[in-house]
């Protein structure tokens, strides 16, 4: 029933042809457009970072200005109802295997659908209206790879002012979606039928994921993506069920995806933090604002960060590193009740350097040992409608193993590498032992927050500093 009433809810055929002629207006009017553009809670870099003024205050005890001004707003709950809107009905949402929002977190963990195989999975695709297809992308082929790159860069998430927007790079996104294990059947677009132009987009990646007491198969789903010009019609709903179906029939049955926005129900409500190695282009793009007692001057003095790694023994990630960091990173994640379990070649493919894309150092003892590891990816963001500026560099920070030196230090040296490495500011979110060196290092407080989930899976609620997981 449910299936039925999604797809005829899809009465976007007309719509589909407009998507194509409006192009070129589109490109005329690009910035105005954005303007217009209202998306729910972004999900990272986009969000306002604190000024050098509370960065300042918060080297100190008391709570800076901007806390204070966010306790007031959520006492008052006018930030917080808006942002769950609990009262809210889910038409789509509430007919999958996942808590509802009101309801009490589970004390013991399973699976919220009977246990089924494969074969009683529907064996057809999902049927779009007649001005759509399904393809699978080939992310290999350099069209395809470039048709997604479009999609994303034009359509995908932007903050709540539209004022940046992520540019996943071509590299970046063949690295996220060939993980050791990757289908390509998972890399899910849907086409309008007249032009072949792609208009919808999601994937899944294989990865074994701990939740307290269990290790469960699943799939990682990320770049859930509508064009902009067929938003609102109940298209997210069957990208969502067709994943779902494809995953199904490998005998997968739980998912783990994050967003921006509430939906029914988070596992765990995580926040961004933001560290200026740019203050002066962050303040010139809106991304951050000076403080009222700061000048530029202070503001760039207080953010300096020295030329080179404090750390003695601090160097790149090499191939021959692998096996020990593996052992190091996977020694170190099953600390927290959520993390993924990483084989050596997994650990291989997401934590080699690789060109733009992922930065990753060890440090080596005077015996030649690696004990430490640290790592963050690129993800910058359009910057939308600005005259001088027009991309935002953000290093998003990764797996980081500390274990002969405060994780504090390791990190003012992954925040020197990322400074060497010419980007503008590090994200952090307050997940693992984050919040131990957040303060510390002079992050502020985003306003973005970035909601944990996962599909078809009761357990507990997991705060934050129990989240080993970060999805790209
Ligand atoms: C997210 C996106 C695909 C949703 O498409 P849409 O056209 O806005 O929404 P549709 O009418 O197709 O579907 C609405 C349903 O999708 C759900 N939905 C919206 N965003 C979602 C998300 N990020 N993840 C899962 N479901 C989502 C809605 O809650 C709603 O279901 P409900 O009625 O049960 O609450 C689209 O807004 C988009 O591409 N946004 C920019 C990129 C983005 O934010 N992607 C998600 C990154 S986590």
């Amino acid at each position: 029933m449910a299936d039925n009433k999604e797809v005829l809810e899809l009465k976007v055929d007309k719509d589909a042809e407009e998507v194509d002629d409006e192009e070129e207006e589109d490109q005329q009017d690009g910035s105005s457009e954005e303007k217009k553009m209202k998306k729910s809670k972004a999900k990272s870099s986009a969000a306002t970072a604190k000024d050098g003024d509370d960065a300042e205050g918060a080297e100190g005890d008391g709570l800076t200005s901007q806390e204070q001004l966010l306790q007031i707003l959520r006492s008052s709950r006018i930030c917080e109802e808006s942002r769950r809107s609990t009262e809210r009905p889910h038409p789509f949402w509430d007919t999958q295997p996942v808590p509802s929002i009101g309801s009490d977190y589970s004390q013991d963990s399973g699976p919220i659908d009977e246990v089924k195989s494969s074969e009683e999975v529907r064996a057809e695709p999902y049927p779009l209206p007649g001005a759509f297809e399904w393809c699978t992308v080939d992310i290999d082929n350099d069209a395809e790879a470039n048709e997604v790159y479009t999609l994303l860069s034009e359509n995908y998430v932007e903050d709540d002012d539209s004022m940046f927007r992520f540019d996943y790079s071509v590299p970046f996104l063949r690295w996220a979606l060939k993980p050791p294990g990757y289908l390509r059947n998972w890399h899910l677009g849907v086409r309008v039928t007249a032009n072949k132009k792609l208009v919808g987009f999601i994937t899944g990646i294989p990865a074994n994921m701990q939740v307290y007491e269990n290790l469960i198969r699943m799939v990682e789903i990320n770049f859930l993506c509508v064009h902009k010009k067929l938003r609102s019609k109940r298209l997210a709903p069957v990208l969502i069920k067709e994943i779902t179906r494809r995953v199904n029939r490998e005998s997968v049955w739980q998912a783990v995806y994050t967003a921006g926005v509430v939906l029914p129900r988070p596992v765990s409500e995580c926040r961004y933090w933001h560290r200026s190695l740019n203050p002066k282009k962050l303040i010139e793009v809106g991304f951050s604002h000076l403080g009222p007692r700061m000048t530029m001057a202070r503001t760039i003095k207080l953010y300096k960060v020295p030329d080179q790694p404090q750390l003695p023994g601090m160097r790149e990630m090499r191939p021959s590193d692998a096996q020990r960091v593996s052992e190091l990173v996977s020694a170190y994640l099953k600390k927290f009740p959520l993390h993924p379990e990483f084989d050596a070649h997994e650990v291989a493919h997401w934590i080699l350097p690789r060109d733009g894309v992922v930065f990753s150092y060890v440090r080596e003892n005077g015996e030649g040992e690696v004990t430490d590891v640290c790592s963050f990816y690129s993800l910058p963001s359009t910057i939308l409608g600005h005259e001088k500026h027009n991309l935002l560099k953000a290093a998003y920070s990764y797996w980081n193993v500390a274990t002969t030196v405060p994780l504090s230090d390791l990190m003012y040296d992954a925040l020197i590498l990322a400074k060497k490495a010419d980007f503008d500011v590090f994200n952090a979110l307050n997940v693992m032992e984050n919040e131990s060196f957040l303060k510390e290092l002079k992050f502020g407080i985003g306003d973005g927050f970035l909601q944990y989930y996962l599909y078809n899976w009761k357990c507990p609620k997991i705060e934050p500093s129990a989240i080993g997981l970060v999805l790209l």
